[in-house]
């Protein structure tokens, strides 16, 4: 009997960067699957239009800066008041400015280390010690392939990104100990309002549907990461492991294309 009222039980997700793109897609699927859905954004208007196109009704607007660590607290507080508690969380609002070595400066490294780094560890900080208190619940954190190696003008995300996989690797075992479980999911060039921008060849371009699927099949499963498209995380993965000597062949050649 417990067993049964627990499967009909709403699960909560809570989906940051759920505006645009790869967040946006993410909470559609999930509402889709039967997941009541808290997004957040700072665009409200993003949010709303979310919220209208979603027939379910499962799609419920929590507008947040991540920069604000006191305003993600509230947020989490005010979701799970109304939702009830969450179960799945995906850290996925983050934004990207390229950095040449001539354009470099500390003010565009603060703002992504603001909003990737801080941002998602702000997000962190206000679940995560809910989660381990109750024994219960699984996190994502989206990072990206960019952070497994330095490359050519990401200086400044590439460095968030590589954070964020060090600190998940680091929390991984720990948050394990509680029950609480810890995903990490790093995209390649995916159609997003984000590499709309990109003025340069995105190689293994993926459509946000298909990243979508990567994601729930991942979230589905037990790896620790979710990696796509394959073929390109698996180039990546073998640039991890290169001599530099030819790697920096490699990106040096990246410059001149
Ligand atoms: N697209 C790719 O090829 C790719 C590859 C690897 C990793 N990723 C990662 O995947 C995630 C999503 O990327 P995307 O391509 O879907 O980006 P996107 O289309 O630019 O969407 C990003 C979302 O994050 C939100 N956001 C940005 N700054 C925020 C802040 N300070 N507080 C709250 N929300 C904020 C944006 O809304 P507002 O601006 O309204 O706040 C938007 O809804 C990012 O972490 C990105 O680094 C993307």
């Amino acid at each position: 009997m417990m067993a049964a009222a627990a499967d009909r039980a709403p699960r909560v997700a809570w989906v940051t960067g759920a505006g645009k793109g790869i967040g946006r897609a993410l909470a559609k699927r999930l509402a889709d699957e039967g997941w009541t859905v808290a997004v957040s954004a700072r665009t409200e208007n993003d949010l709303k239009s979310l919220v209208a196109e979603s027939p379910s009704g499962r799609i419920h607007a929590f507008p947040l800066d991540i920069t604000n660590a006191g305003q993600a607290m509230v947020t989490v507080d005010v979701i799970e008041n109304r939702l009830g508690s969450l179960s799945l969380v995906i850290l996925n609002a983050g934004t990207h400015i390229p950095m040449s070595a001539e354009a470099f400066s500390a003010a565009t490294m603060r703002k992504l280390v603001d909003v990737n780094l801080m941002g998602t560890v702000h997000c962190l900080d206000s679940v995560m010690h809910r989660f381990i208190e109750r024994k219960a619940g699984h996190i994502a954190v989206v990072a990206s392939l960019a952070g497994y190696r330095g490359l050519p003008t990401s200086a400044a995300y590439g460095a968030t990104k590589a954070g964020l996989i060090n600190m998940c690797e680091a929390l991984k075992p720990e948050l394990a100990v509680h029950d609480v479980r810890l995903t990490l999911i790093n995209p390649g060039f995916v159609e997003t309002p984000l590499t709309e921008k990109n003025d340069f060849p995105m190689p293994f371009l993926i459509p946000v549907d298909a990243a979508v699927e990567y994601i729930m099949q991942g979230l589905n499963g037990n790896a620790f990461e979710i990696a796509f498209p394959r073929r390109f995380a698996w180039l990546m993965k073998f640039l991890r492991i290169l001599p530099d000597s030819l790697f920096f062949a490699i990106t040096r050649r990246m410059l001149r294309t």
